[in-house]
């Protein structure tokens, strides 16, 4: 089945176009505010203003026509309610227009289940962090549960709110990260609770310490004491789960420090780690199209008029039964 996906949650308006399982397009276009945060209605206006060339693009990498389409699939959330709005409409109105059916899909999901997909995982523990959501997460029967998340802020969150301190442009993450390699330790706020993470003190304390430490020592100490605390979660989910397979997948998946950090733990427990392509873990619209159409196959139907966006969806709302 030939199914369009559009992502809109945040920053970025991704248009994927998949045949089945296979991965025709994945095109995207990310708003990137100098020195700030994302305001979500700045965000939405370019969104609005980047869908249509966005999705000429991934109609012409895919050589698929409009009319071929079968399916449209769009985020329901979680996501910024402006920017959600706008994938919303642009589903809708496509949906309309080729008569065909429409899905939204959850976006936390699309993140774990083009991974297992394209990795070919059965059942694994996932680790899924990114700007606003860090989560370990595990498939138990029809659902996906959360065994732990952060308490306050995401993981991509922390490491962009330092990047910001420091005057950094945007794509702060892979700054921090290169800056790190230059860095020493210096002892910052470690704060685990159980399975749960608190970023924030570790937020200030990094803050903090840029008045009196080179930028590079507060880099590699932030990426340090915040991958430490999400693998010390992680490991404790593992030793419950006994999971052969665990996935890290959403933005900072892209981090390498990270990706050395969680196989190392998870080498001792006989479990790999699978990470899929950057594209893959950045937001995208292949994700929203591949379980689009897991979700299509499965039986999952939705009317277009009841379609709609939930900004504080959950993925363990979701009943999995693919
Ligand atoms: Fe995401």
């Amino acid at each position: 089945m030939i199914c369009i996906g559009i992502e809109s949650s945040a920053h970025t308006i991704g248009i994927g176009i998949v045949d089945g399982r296979k991965v025709l397009a994945n095109e995207r276009s990310t708003y990137q505010p100098k020195y700030t945060g994302i305001h979500p209605r700045k965000a939405a206006d370019f969104l609005s203003k980047e869908f249509e060339p966005v999705v000429r693009r991934a109609l012409e990498a895919s050589g698929v026509s409009l009319r071929e389409i079968e399916l449209v699939a769009f985020t329901m959330g979680p996501g910024f309610g402006a920017c959600l709005k706008i994938g919303l409409v642009g589903a809708k109105t496509m949906a309309q227009e080729l008569n065909k059916p429409i899905i939204g899909v959850n976006h936390a999901l699309a993140h774990i289940e083009i991974v297992r997909s394209l990795c070919r995982c059965r059942n694994p523990l996932v680790v899924y962090v990114s700007g606003g959501n860090t989560q370990i997460i595990v498939l138990e029967d029809r659902n996906y549960r959360v065994m732990g998340e952060t308490l306050d802020i995401g993981l991509g969150n922390l490491i962009d709110s330092v990047g910001r301190s420091m005057r950094l442009k945007h794509a702060h993450g892979s700054v921090v990260e290169k800056m790190a390699r230059e860095g020493g330790y210096i002892p910052l706020p470690y704060s685990v609770k159980g399975m749960d993470l608190v970023f924030t003190g570790l937020l200030t304390e990094a803050q903090n310490s840029l008045k009196t430490h080179r930028k590079e020592d507060v880099c590699y100490s932030l990426q340090e004491t915040a991958f430490s605390m999400l693998v010390e979660a992680t490991e404790r989910a593992l030793a419950l789960t006994k999971s052969k397979e665990l996935i890290l997948c959403g933005g900072v998946a892209q981090n390498s420090r990270l990706q050395e950090m969680v196989r190392e733990m998870a080498k001792p427990h006989g479990c790999r780690l699978f990470v899929t392509e950057g594209q893959f873990n950045a937001d995208n619209g292949a994700m929203i199209a591949l379980t689009g159409n897991l979700m299509y196959e499965a039986g999952v139907r939705m009317k277009l008029g009841e379609c709609g966006v939930v900004q504080k969806m959950r993925v363990d709302e979701v009943e999995v039964m693919w």
